[in-house]
Order: structure tokens, then sequence, then C-alpha cells
């Protein structure tokens, strides 16, 4: 008999595989579900920051079923998003997100040299964007020129491991750079972080926060609080420096000490009581990053609370209907910003919460190592 975790794993697998058709006849990487299909990014195209999930989930499903479908999938996407290459100037800083799961989980999972060679030039484009005033800038905008943001940690994963495969240390040694930015002026007091901070460009000073997808000035944005957590302790991991897993332990107890009594997650931590705004993915996220957490320190503890996560999702906000194409409801993009999704299904929630599962049942690829 499977257990829950098993059966929510095979009912995702039989769920993606039938409305997968849909994305392959449209030619679209999907962003989230509506309507009864596969829809793309709002913006951007196949640039936009999330289009590495959908092969990140056909990877996993791949490893957890073996079914060849998956794998052709992810390649099919996977030359979407090496196309973008071309374009250039519409990449930015999540060239982690987008080719780690998609080049790099190839390249790990088959051994494919393309793939290999594809993931190198992401991680030449992330190194390319390091300003030596001490931080990776996250964004194109010419007025953005100085903004780093904590989602920023879990792109570093491309640097650590491009010094790995290459032994070039230079990759390595610009997102500790980095790392040591973000411990130094994300992380508050109270174990929660910002989610954009603004240097100036040419001294590297610190100039001002900004709230970006949060509640307000001096917020917890949960999904980015999740972004910390998981980001310090893949830091921690690959850089092997007590702080950073000392930071992600601070941000997880934080975290932890806010999921609701249905182990749901609030959008924000500082959203006024009684507003309804949950976010799903920063929950699933989280997940992913308590687990890897408990790996790091044998604090089994950490593995319990993702488990609340995880019963949260699959208990109040898993469809396994017909209805919708995808898995997890009342994801939410941005608290203040609906045109990229409130209260529906989005990809990328989907995406963390498969690799939960995945750890859960101790089948995880380690897309992120
Ligand atoms: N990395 C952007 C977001 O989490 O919405």
């Amino acid at each position: 008999m499977p257990n829950r975790y098993e059966e929510a794993l095979n009912r995702i697998a039989e769920k993606i595989r039938r409305t997968a058709e849909t994305a392959v006849e449209a030619g679209i990487i999907p962003y989230k579900s509506a309507g009864g299909q596969w829809i793309t990014s709002p913006y951007d195209g196949n640039s936009w920051w999330t289009g590495g999930f959908w092969p990140g989930m056909m990877w996993q499903l791949y490893t957890w079923t073996g079914d060849v479908f998956f794998l052709d999938e992810a390649r099919r996407a996977e030359k979407l998003l090496t196309d973008e290459f071309r374009t250039f100037r519409r990449l930015n800083h999540d060239v982690g997100f987008m080719y780690l799961l998609s080049c790099g989980a190839d390249a790990k999972l088959t051994g494919d040299e393309q793939a290999e060679t594809d993931l190198l030039h992401a991680a030449s484009l992330l190194m390319g964007r390091f300003n030596p005033a001490g931080f990776i800038r996250a964004w194109n905008e010419p007025d953005r020129v100085g903004y780093a943001i904590i989602d920023c940690m879990m792109n570093l994963t491309l640097l650590y491991r491009a010094s790995r495969d290459t032994g070039d240390p230079r990759f390595r040694r610009v997102a500790a750079i980095h790392a040591d930015t973000t411990l130094r002026e994300f992380l508050r007091e109270n174990g929660s972080v910002s989610h954009i901070i603004e240097f100036d460009p040419e001294t590297g000073n610190r100039v001002q926060e900004h709230p970006g997808q949060g509640y307000g000035p001096g917020s917890q944005w949960s999904r980015g609080q999740a972004w910390g957590l998981y980001g310090f302790a893949l830091a921690y991991s690959h850089l092997r420096n007590e702080k950073y897993l000392e930071a992600a332990e601070r941000i997880a107890a934080n975290f932890t000490a806010h999921i609701r009594e249905d182990g749901l997650t609030d959008c924000d931590f500082c959203q006024p009581a009684g507003e309804e705004r949950i976010d799903n993915i920063a929950g699933a996220i989280a997940a992913c990053g308590l687990q890897k957490l408990a790996a790091l320190t044998g604090n089994e503890s950490w593995k319990n609370q993702a488990r609340r996560l995880v019963d949260g999702l699959l208990d109040n906000c898993a469809d396994w209907g017909g209805e919708h194409c995808g898995i997890l409801t009342r994801c939410t993009a941005s608290y203040h910003d609906d045109g990229a999704g409130r209260h529906t299904n989005i990809l990328y929630g989907d995406y963390f919460l498969t690799e939960a599962l995945m750890k859960l049942c101790g089948r995880d690829p380690e897309l992120w190592s």
C-alpha cells in the first residue's frame, strides 16, 4: 500500500501526464492552469523567470515513474529555454531557476553534454551580472541597476555547480560574496528577511529597502521568507560556512512560527488580521527548505514542520479533479498585483509540492545540488 505521500505523487504523475498534452499541442511552457488548459506566462514569453519549473516537474516525475514521456517533455521545454539565449536582454538573475531545473537536471540525470554546456553558458550569464561593489544585480530596468533580491539565494546554486563542474573557483567565490551581502543586509533581528534591497551601484552602500511583492515596507512576504530559508540552507550545503546554516535556522524558526492552524501559509506574515490572502507556493518551497535543513542538521523537528506544511496542502488545496490542469490551489504571485495570479493554480507551486513529496519519499533527485 503506498503511503499518502507516494499516493499523492502517483496522482500528480497521472494528472500531469494527462494534461501535459495540451501544452505540447500549444507549443508552450506552462505558467499556470486556467479554464481547463495550461497557459503561458503573462510577461516576457519564454524568458519569464518561471520557465524552468515545467521541465523541472518533468524531471521529478521521470525520476518517480521512469515514463519516458516526461523526459521527452522536459527536453521540449529545455529547447524553448535555450532558444532564449539568443534574445539575452530579457534574461536576468533568474537564469538559475530557469536553467538549473532544465539543462542542469538533464545533465545531472542523463549526462547529456549539450545540456551541461548550456548550463555553463547560463552560469556565465549570471556571473556577468555581478557588480564588484558586492552583489548580483537582479533585474534589467535602467532604474534598478542597484537592486538585489532575496530570491537570488536560490539562483546562486547555478554558480556553486559551475565551480564544481569546471574546477574554477570564481563562480563559487562570487556566490559567496553575494550570500555575505544578503546575510548582512537582508536578514533582520527577528529572523525575517527583506525582499528587495537597493544598493548604490558604484559604492555598494545600502540605499533603501523596497517592499517588492509583500504587503508593505518592513513586512514579511512569505515566499521571500521561503526563498531565504531554502537559499541559505543550500549556501551552507555548498559553501560549508556555519553562518549560512545559522541564518537558515533563524529564518526557519520565524517561518514555522507563522504557519497557519490549517497548515497553509499567508501571503505576508504582516498582512492585516482577517485578510484571507494565501500563498501556498511559499508553504511548498518552505517544505523543501525545511527538509534540506533537517538533512543538514539531523534535526527531525524541521522535517516534522515540513510534514505539517505538506499535509496542510494535501488536506485543503490539492485539486485532483478534471476541471483544472494543475494541482495546487490558492497560489498568489504577489500581494498587491494580481496580474500574475491570485488564489489560483500556478505551476511553480506544483513543482515545489512535487519536490517536497519526492523528498518525503526519499526519491528527490536533488536538482539544487
Ligand atoms: N522570484 C520571483 C517570485 O518569487 O515571485
